[in-house]
């Protein structure tokens, strides 16, 4: 098995499209879909990829993006499309992707930021559900998210999170589900 950390640019067409099968396949698995706007969301920056026999079993990308925490503006890696083919879940491969992600945002990020519906696979990896609201920056203002309050984790690099329930996390815009 080897660890590969390529940004989307270094992707050959084929390495594209094996890493879009493989989250296609993934979500496919637990009975979701894996769109258009998924994939461009995770399209921009470091593509981690667990390789094992010449194929990609597992991926997760970080994508930067400003996230503003109680105000203050944050360079921040945020992840997405963390997936492993069907037929290899339970090895320790997302984990092992994961592992990787956190290096990345420890060694580059002011903050590390995802969204999901299963946080306590994140939790395990040392991340932390934000306790407090969520938003996006729109241009006329922030716009909460409350729909997403409780699916949002972070990382903060070298320090303990200080927030509260009314603490609040902002995220850039960007076409499609902001979070
Ligand atoms: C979630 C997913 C990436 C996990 O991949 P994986 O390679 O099987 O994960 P790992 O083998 O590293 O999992 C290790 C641990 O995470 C736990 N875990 C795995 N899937 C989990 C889930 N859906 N919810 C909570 N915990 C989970 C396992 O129980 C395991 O714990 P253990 O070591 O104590 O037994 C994979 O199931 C997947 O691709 N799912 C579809 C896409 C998806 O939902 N991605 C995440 C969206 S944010």
């Amino acid at each position: 098995m080897r660890i590969l950390r390529l940004q989307t640019a270094e992707l050959t067409p084929d390495q594209a499209r094996d890493v879009r099968s493989l989250c296609e396949r993934a979500w496919a698995a637990k009975g979701g879909g894996f769109d258009d706007e998924d994939w461009e969301s995770c399209l921009g920056g470091t593509h981690v990829l667990v390789e094992e026999r010449d194929a990609f079993v597992a991926h997760a990308a970080v994508i930067e993006r400003i996230l503003e925490l109680d105000g203050t503006p944050l360079r921040t890696g945020f992840v997405e499309a963390v997936a492993t083919l069907p037929e290899r879940q339970g090895a320790g491969h997302a984990s092992e992707a994961m592992r990787a992600v956190n290096e990345l945002v420890d060694g580059g990020f002011e903050l590390g930021a995802l969204d999901t519906d299963i946080p306590a696979f994140y939790e395990r990896l040392g991340w932390v559900l934000w306790p407090g609201r969520t938003g996006v920056r729109e241009p006329d203002g922030v716009r909460l998210t409350p729909e997403e309050d409780g699916n949002v984790l972070v990382r903060l690099p070298g320090r303990s999170l200080d927030a509260g329930r009314d603490s609040l996390l902002v995220c850039d815009w960007r076409p499609g589900d902001p979070w």
